[in-house]
């Protein structure tokens, strides 16, 4: 026995045999490995979404499942928060994740971005790239440009000595990332290409992903070309053009996404085991290769969760994405259905499925009794004639306080500005409303004002928008705010000038020092600290739902934010971060909270709405009589998935879009559609930033099927009318301006048989 153990102990001492290199290429219809046939099957998870202690646990999940390679983004701005400050430290230390995935018998797939998109604050761009205010973004601007090769070549600093060549776990990287959902511009993905290509060298195989209906627009030559689609998708339609255009390329499925992303104030998502299990398993009996986005997908700590658009929708805290391994690192249900599968594809017996790293334990309902107001946190105040946004400010993330003197009003007024994201005003003081950008609201009215008092709006950012074009995201008031009121019977307009900006950072160290600062203790919005002590240290979820909107930390860590709203109420606080004894916890809240108290729970609530309105749009006066509306169109589609588009006979104008869906393909009365475009009278797609939905007679809300699912930019979303509302079925969606139409582009769901596929239709433009 001993014996045993000192052998063992000496094994564990022996230094790392040099490791092999190897080779991995596009061969003929499938991957090469070492020159062998190989089909990926990729696990991606995020790092800075696991903290590091955890690791390991994941990537041995991930094994056995019977993953053989993980996939990583690498998050330019998590590494880069200031210009030209860099770090690949603790959890940022992508050469240790990688050698960990290696010394788990695991490949790697790198995808350096730039532009990552993954629900991540601005896509993995940092923030202070906006203090160039006219930078263009994912172009050849040369700033952009100058930066991402810095960021790159520190990344290479780290990687390039670790790509299979060289005997490490990097089989892939990829360039950009679904580039033909932003734009078509073959020199700037070539100009990206270039620079990884310099870096990890030209043997390392380098591919770029996209959908199949977008993939041809920046396609190069040279790259490997892959397909992102969803659990449900019609596989062999996703793979068609491909096939035609490169026969003998390799196929895969680069994201294969096992469910979805949540957003605050709308329903959780998830996707069918069943159907996701049936999609990898298609896969793998055709030798397609795939990386399941996500297996696991963690949690967006701190301030890291990104924003979708059109409109602003910022995505929760948790990143559980209703992956096979939840948010907390436990096999799911869908987890063991999957491995079933994958075991058949695997000649080896899979491993046994890691127990839980760590116990999952409850903390009893405590205070939090010490407050510091939000004032205290005031980092430094500028002053203006105009207002500044943050990036202006020097701040990337936090609140900001804007106050200027107004004007007499005898009857108050309107109040109309563009302010990223949730903004609350006041009056000398008083509480007068707020505009919350989830919402769209822009305008507030205020009371009758007196010359001289003083106008004062905490904004709060929240993550930046990481999709689309709305990627250039300013936070805090972003423009001009201006002041409509009636005097005496005529509407005059003030643009407001001088204004005064004070910062409030969100991080631990300003939270810190507020409660060091003097205060009269006025007010509910601020810090709140407290304590609880452990005898035992595990995981575990604090419930924050008497609270209002903010950040917590816990012992210095940023846990992320939290919203009265919902869906998610609690926070998982990994057991890592805690310590036997007493622990820490600051809640910055933003709103104040109901009642001050936390405790921690054994399960994770991500799903309870706390809404002051249901999220519907079926409010019957926003229902349009077109009865006296001659339609632009009425006729059939054809059955199937895929693109079809409906020419009008003469161009239409409008600010309102209304379908009516009279029939559909199945017969059966639910309907269902992906995406919706309108052309211009030149041919091209309208853009549809400013779009709403103005009403649907009937939207699936369980399932996030709401009306604006048909201009989110994804074709895996979709709206869907409840199985028991009755045809005909009715969508409007507000342009917000006037404009002339003369086509619509219609997106069926990507399923097999297109299900819900409308048939018959009639297109009102009004
Ligand atoms: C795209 C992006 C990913 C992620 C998914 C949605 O495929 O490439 O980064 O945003 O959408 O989760
Ligand atoms: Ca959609």
């Amino acid at each position: 026995m001993l014996l045993a153990l000192l052998f063992a102990g000496l094994m564990l001492c022996q230094p790392a045999a040099a490791q092999k290199t190897g080779t991995f290429e596009a061969g003929k219809g499938t991957f090469l490995l070492n020159g062998k046939p190989f089909v990926v099957k990729a696990a991606e998870i995020h790092y800075p979404r696991i903290p590091r202690e955890y690791w390991d646990h994941r990537i041995k999940m991930c094994k056995a499942l019977g993953m053989n390679t993980v996939c990583i983004y690498i998050f330019w701005n998590i590494h880069e928060q200031r210009e030209g400050q860099f770090d690949f430290t603790g959890n940022n230390d992508i050469a240790a994740f990688c050698k960990l995935a290696q010394k788990n018998g695991m490949y790697v797939i790198v995808r350096p971005g730039p532009y990552v998109c993954a629900e991540w604050e601005m896509g993995g761009l940092p923030w202070w790239l906006l203090k160039k205010k006219d930078i263009r973004l994912r172009e050849q601007d040369p700033y952009f440009m100058e930066r991402v090769k810095i960021f790159e070549e520190k990344v290479g600093e780290q990687l390039a000595g670790l790509t299979i060549q060289k005997g490490g776990p990097i089989i892939m990287v990829q360039v950009e990332n679904e580039y033909g959902s932003y734009g078509e511009d073959k020199p700037y993905v070539s100009a990206i290409r270039d620079c990884l290509r310099g870096i990890y060298g030209k043997e390392l195989a380098l591919f770029q992903c996209d959908w199949a209906s977008n993939f041809e627009k920046n396609g190069l030559d040279d790259l490997v070309w892959t397909m992102n689609f969803g659990t449900g998708s019609h596989i062999d339609n996703q793979f068609r053009r491909l096939k035609q255009l490169r026969p003998d390329s390799p196929l895969m499925c680069s994201e294969f996404w096992s469910g979805w992303f949540d957003k605050w104030g709308a329903r959780h998502e998830t996707r069918p085991a069943k159907d996701m299990v049936a999609g990898l398993d298609e896969m793998l009996s055709k030798g397609i290769s795939f990386s399941l986005y996500m297996t696991h997908g963690g949690t967006s700590f701190g301030h890291w969760a990104g924003a979708n658009s059109p409109g602003f929708q910022p995505d929760v805290t948790s990143y559980d994405y209703d992956a096979p391994i939840n948010e907390y690192g436990h096999a799911t249900p869908k987890y063991q259905e999957l491995r079933n599968m994958m075991q058949k594809y695997t000649e080896k017996k899979l491993p046994s499925v890691p127990k839980p790293i760590a116990p999952i334990i409850t903390v009893p309902e405590f205070k939090l009794t010490e407050f510091a107001p939000l004032a205290n946190g005031a980092d430094k105040t500028v002053e203006a004639k105009d207002t500044k946004t943050f990036e202006d400010l020097d701040m990337g993330w936090g609140t900001a306080v804007y106050t200027v003197e107004l004007p007499e009003t005898k009857n108050g007024g309107t109040l109309v500005a563009d302010v990223h994201d949730f903004a609350q005003y006041f009056i000398n003081g008083e509480y007068v409303g707020k505009t919350d950008r989830v919402k769209n609201e822009r305008a507030i009215t205020i009371p009758a004002t007196k010359k001289g008092d003083k106008l004062q709006i905490v904004v709060e950012g929240m993550g930046r928008i990481n999709f689309g074009r709305a990627i250039k995201d300013f936070k805090g008031i972003v423009g001009d705010m201006k002041l409509t009121a009636d005097v005496d019977g005529h509407e005059v307009t003030w643009n407001l000038k001088n204004w005064g900006m004070t910062t409030i950072p969100d991080d631990y160290q300003t939270a810190v020092k507020a409660f060091e600062k003097k205060s009269d203790n006025k007010g509910t919005r601020g810090y709140y600290r407290g304590y609880f002590n452990l005898k035992k240290v595990g995981d575990t979820f604090l419930n924050f739902e008497t609270w209002g909107k903010g950040q917590v930390y816990v012992n210095g860590h940023a846990m992320g934010r939290i919203w009265y709203i919902g869906p998610q109420q609690t926070l998982f606080i990994p057991g890592c971060w805690l310590k036997k004894g007493k622990n820490e916890i600051i809640v910055l809240d933003v709103v104040g909270p109901k009642e001050t108290k936390v405790w921690g729970q054994n399960t994770h609530e991500v799903n309870k709405l706390q809404l002051e309105k249901s999220n519907k749009h079926n409010n019957i006066g926003d229902k349009p009589d077109l009865n006296s509306v001659t339609p632009a169109a009425t006729g059939a589609f054809k059955a199937g998935n895929g693109w079809q588009t409906v020419k009008f006979s003469a161009p239409q104008k409008g600010r309102y879009l209304a379908v009516e869906c009279l029939s559909t393909q199945d017969g059966k009365p639910q309907v269902a559609i992906a995406e919706l475009y309108l052309q211009g009278t030149d041919g091209k797609r309208i853009s549809r930033e400013p779009w709403t939905t103005k009403y649907a007679n009937s939207e699936e809300e369980n399932g996030n099927h709401m009306g604006d699912k048909v201009f989110d930019l994804q074709e895996s979303t979709y709206w869907q009318t409840e199985k028991s509302a009755s045809m005909p079925h009715l969508l409007v969606i507000d342009l917000g301006s006037v404009q002339t139409i003369s086509a619509l582009e219609y997106c069926p769901r990507a399923e097999q048989g297109a299900p819900g596929s409308i048939k018959n239709y009639k297109i009102y433009m009004y």
